[in-house]
């Protein structure tokens, strides 16, 4: 059985202060939760802060990208090994917004998860169709491309420990998720290329999570879909009270 997975993108939201004062928040409300894995992936200047704010919880750590090398001139990016030091075991890779604005590509997210799987992390690989690709019929060869690409030369042995994301870019922040029917066929499309390419077992060890305008009273709908087992949550990941909800109706 796949244990579902919430986790909260907060992007480029929150100071240091604000956002150990926001696991403080959260802490409390989680307490009880075993059912349900849970992270948060606050900006890079918080992970220090919130891992020792973190600390002796269950809830896990994870940033918002990585780079694919070990180490080298590559001024203003961060290594895989950098995040696990500083207490990250999560790191999302190639969220829409990065692929839109930072030249984020199929090439670069699979290197990104190599380096991220080398290290020993967990990726959070995000893959979703515009609204555009949708409304031309291109959902199947947008997401499973992407998916492909992202793949590309990952061994079965490490692929069960990825987590995909799928998020239809339509849906992320613009209050309009998609029902639970939409979401399913897609992440169902993706489960079914999951064990074309790794068989079975490994295909339904995958946890994936939906995003995109998850909010406490849409999430028990979407998380009861066979092959959704959790979600990436961006806006509401910020309010404590909305966050622990989604987490609730997870387990
Ligand atoms: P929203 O929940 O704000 O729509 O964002 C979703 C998202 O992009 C999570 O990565």
């Amino acid at each position: 059985m796949r244990k579902p997975f919430v986790a909260g993108n907060w992007k480029m939201h929150k100071t240091a202060a604000e956002a150990v004062a926001l696991v403080e928040e959260l802490k409390p409300l989680l307490a009880d939760t075993t059912q349900v894995e849970v992270a948060v992936c606050p900006p890079y200047t918080s992970l220090v802060a919130v891992q020792q704010a973190l600390a002796g919880s269950s809830i896990g750590l994870g940033a918002q990208n990585v780079h694919w090398e070990a180490s080298g001139a590559f001024t203003g990016e961060i290594s895989a090994e950098m995040l696990l030091t500083s207490g990250c075991k999560y790191a999302i890779i190639g969220h829409s917004e990065r692929r839109q604005y930072f030249a984020d590509t199929d090439e670069t997210v699979n290197r990104k998860l190599t380096a991220a799987l080398g290290a020993g992390m967990v990726p959070i690989v995000c893959v979703g169709e515009t609204l555009e690709q949708r409304e031309a019929g291109q959902i199947e060869a947008v997401v499973l491309g992407q998916l492909n690409g992202a793949l590309q030369g990952i061994q079965a042995k490490d692929a069960s420990r990825i987590v995909l994301a799928y998020e239809p870019v339509w849906a992320i922040g613009t209050g309009k998720t998609a029902t639970s029917a939409q979401a399913e066929e897609v992440h169902a499309l993706i489960r079914g290329r999951l064990k074309a390419l790794y068989g079975p077992e490994v295909a339904d060890a995958i946890r994936l999570q939906y995003g995109g305008s998850v909010k406490p009273d849409n999430a028990a709908e979407l998380f009861a879909q066979p092959n959704i087992d959790g979600g990436l949550i961006g806006g509401a990941a910020l309010k404590a009270e909305d966050f622990a909800a989604i987490v609730q109706a997870a387990g």
